[in-house]
């Protein structure tokens, strides 16, 4: 499973790209603001950090405006992902750029019916919020679960990006249920090392290195 940072903090994407746990990044309008930086110097910044699709993401709703944002976007770099929300001028403008050979993630997606009009729209990936399901009271996972079993059924080559990830649970589930992609807040994405055992492993080893009184080298 690739892990995409979702975020436009610089310092945490190459803190993660240090570690080689980055396989690409998420934006969309409220990390820009976040960021609190422009949207074309950030993601072409981004964009220098790792080849892996960075998804930029327009907020245009009408799709000739789309099409024109996207063209700004792409120019960035060849790695630019175009986001585009799960609406008929999104997926209208993910069919146009898919078929010019451009990257499309649609984002926004909270049902595995809204999943399969972007496959059939040729979305490079999919973009299910499985965080804010689980905040209005639908298990998130069973989104991943529907769309997995119906892209397979079709042999559909549109990445499921498994987006508002806000815990390791939702990377564990997203890894056993076959996810191709999950974009998380770096944060949570360290998060996965934490185990208390691992904690208590390595300091009783270290403890009885120090009392053999060897050094290596
Ligand atoms: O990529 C989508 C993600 O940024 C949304 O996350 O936590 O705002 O639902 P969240």
């Amino acid at each position: 499973m690739k892990f995409f940072a979702d975020t436009a903090d610089i310092d945490a994407i190459r803190e993660l790209a240090d570690t080689g746990l980055l396989d690409g990044v998420t934006t969309n309008p409220s990390l820009i603001k976040k960021a609190g930086r422009d949207i074309i110097e950030v993601t072409k910044e981004i964009c220098t950090i790792t080849t892996g699709p960075v998804s930029a993401e327009v907020v245009a709703t009408e799709h000739d405006e789309m099409m024109r944002e996207a063209e700004v976007l792409r120019k960035i770099a060849d790695n630019i992902a175009i986001k585009v929300p799960l609406t008929k001028d999104g997926l209208k403008t993910c069919k146009k750029l898919t078929g010019d050979g451009t990257m499309v993630n649609v984002t926004l997606c909270f049902s595995a019916n809204q999943a399969l009009l972007a496959a059939k729209a040729g979305a490079t990936f999919i973009s299910p919020f499985v965080g804010r399901h689980d905040d209005v009271g639908y298990p998130g996972m069973e989104l991943i679960t529907d769309i997995r079993i119906i892209y397979d059924n079709y042999e559909f080559e549109t990445q499921i990006l498994v987006a508002s990830v806000r815990n390791p649970i939702h990377i564990h589930d997203s890894a056993k249920l076959g996810a191709d992609v999950m974009t998380a807040p770096p944060e949570v994405i360290w998060k996965l090392f934490n185990h208390p055992l691992t904690d208590k492993g390595l300091e009783a080893f270290l403890k009885d290195w120090e009392s053999t009184g060897q050094k290596i080298g």
